[in-house]
C-alpha cells in the first residue's frame, strides 16, 4: 500500500508544527512549502532528523516550489500573515486572500484530486476563497477551526471541573471569531450536560473565554498567534480523513448559500455528504 502524501503550504509556526505532528503520527509523507528561500528545506530536514528518535518513517521534504506537491492527497494551507496584538482575524482579509488565491491556483495544477484544508485567517472567508478558486467539490474544501475551538472549550471546562479532558465532549459551531457558538447544551462531561455541572454565570465566562481563545494567546505571545493547538487540530482532521474514522467533527465548509459549519464531515474523504 502506498503512503499518503500530505502537503503543508506555509512553513511558519502553524505549518512547521503541523508537518512535525503529521510525520510523528506517520500519516504519510510530508511536503513543506514556503516562499522563504531555504527555510522550509531547513525545517523539513530538522523534523526528519528527529525520526530515528521518534521512530517514524515518513519522509519530510521542504521546498519553495510546487513540483514536489504533485499528487498530494491532502493540502493544508497555512500561508499568510498571522495576527498581532490588537488585530482581529478580519484585519488579515486582503493580504491573506491574495496569498490563498495564488497558492490554490498552484495546488489545482499539481494536486487536482486533493482535499484542501484551510487554516489561514480569517478562516471562514479564506475557506470560501479556496472553494471558489479551486472549483473543487465542497466536500474537498474544508476549514479548520471547530476542532480547535472545541479543544479550547474542553480545556477550560476540564480546568473548571478538575476532570480529564478525555471525559468532555464539546460542540462548537458558528464562525471562527465573534460569531462562534459553543453549544453548552450539547457539551457533556461523561455524558452529563455541562449545564447541570457548572453555574450559568461561570459557563458564560467559559464560553466567552473560548470565543476569545485566539486573542488570549496573541496577547501573551505578542509576536504571533497560537500554533500548538491549531497544528494538533489539523493533524486530528488529517488522521480522521486518512484513516476514514467517520468522526463527528466540526469543519468550515460551503453549504448552500454561504459558509456554515456542518458536521459530520471529516472521515468521509472521497464521498459527498
Ligand atoms: P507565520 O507567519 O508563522 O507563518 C506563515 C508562513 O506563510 C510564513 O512562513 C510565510 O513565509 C508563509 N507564506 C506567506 N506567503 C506565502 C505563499 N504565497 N506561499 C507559501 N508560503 C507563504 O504564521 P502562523 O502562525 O503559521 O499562522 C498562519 C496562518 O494561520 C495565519 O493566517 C493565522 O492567522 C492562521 N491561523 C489560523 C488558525 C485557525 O484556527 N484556523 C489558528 C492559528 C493560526
Ligand atoms: C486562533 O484562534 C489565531 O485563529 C487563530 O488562535
Amino acid at each position: 500500500m502506498s503512503r499518503k502524501k500530505i502537503t503543508v503550504i506555509g512553513a511558519g509556526n502553524v505549518g512547521a508544527t503541523t508537518a512535525q505532528r503529521l510525520a510523528e503520527k506517520e500519516l504519510g509523507d510530508v511536503i513543506l512549502v514556503d516562499i522563504v528561500q531555504d527555510m522550509p528545506q531547513g525545517k523539513a530536514l530538522d523534523i526528519l532528523e528527529s525520526a530515528p528518535i521518534y521512530r517514524y518513517d515518513s519522509t519530510v521534504i521542504g521546498t519553495n516550489g510546487y513540483e514536489e506537491t504533485r499528487g498530494s492527497d491532502i493540502v493544508v494551507i497555512t500561508s499568510g500573515v498571522a495576527r498581532k496584538p490588537g488585530m482581529s482575524r478580519d484585519d488579515l482579509l486582503k493580504t491573506n486572500a491574495g496569498i490563498v488565491k495564488g497558492v490554490v491556483e498552484n495546488v489545482v495544477k499539481t494536486a487536482p484530486n486533493a482535499i484542501l484544508m484551510i487554516v489561514s485567517n480569517p478562516l471562514d472567508a479564506m475557506t470560501y476563497v479556496a472553494h471558489k478558486i479551486s472549483r473543487f467539490p465542497k466536500h474537498r474544501v474544508m476549514g479548520m477551526a471547530g476542532v480547535l475551538d472545541a479543544a479550547r472549550f474542553r480545556t477550560f471546562i476540564a480546568m473548571e471541573l478538575k476532570v480529564s479532558v478525555e471525559n468532555i465532549h464539546a460542540s462548537v459551531l458558528g464562525g471562527h471569531g465573534d460569531t462562534m457558538v459553543p453549544l453548552t447544551r450539547y457539551t457533556t462531561v461523561a455524558g452529563v450536560s455541562v449545564e447541570e455541572l457548572i453555574s450559568k454565570a461561570r459557563l458564560e465566562a467559559i464560553v466567552q473565554r473560548t470565543r476569545d481563545g485566539g486573542a488570549e494567546i496573541v496577547s501573551l505571545l505578542k509576536t504571533g498567534s497560537a500554533f500548538y493547538a491549531p497544528s494538533a487540530a489539523v493533524a486530528e482532521m488529517a488522521e480522521s480523513i486518512i484513516k476514514d474514522k467517520k468522526k463527528d467533527t466540526a469543519v468550515c465548509c460551503f453549504v448552500r448559500r454561504g459558509i456554515r459549519h456542518q458536521w459530520p464531515f471529516c472521515g468521509c474523504a472521497g464521498e459527498t455528504r
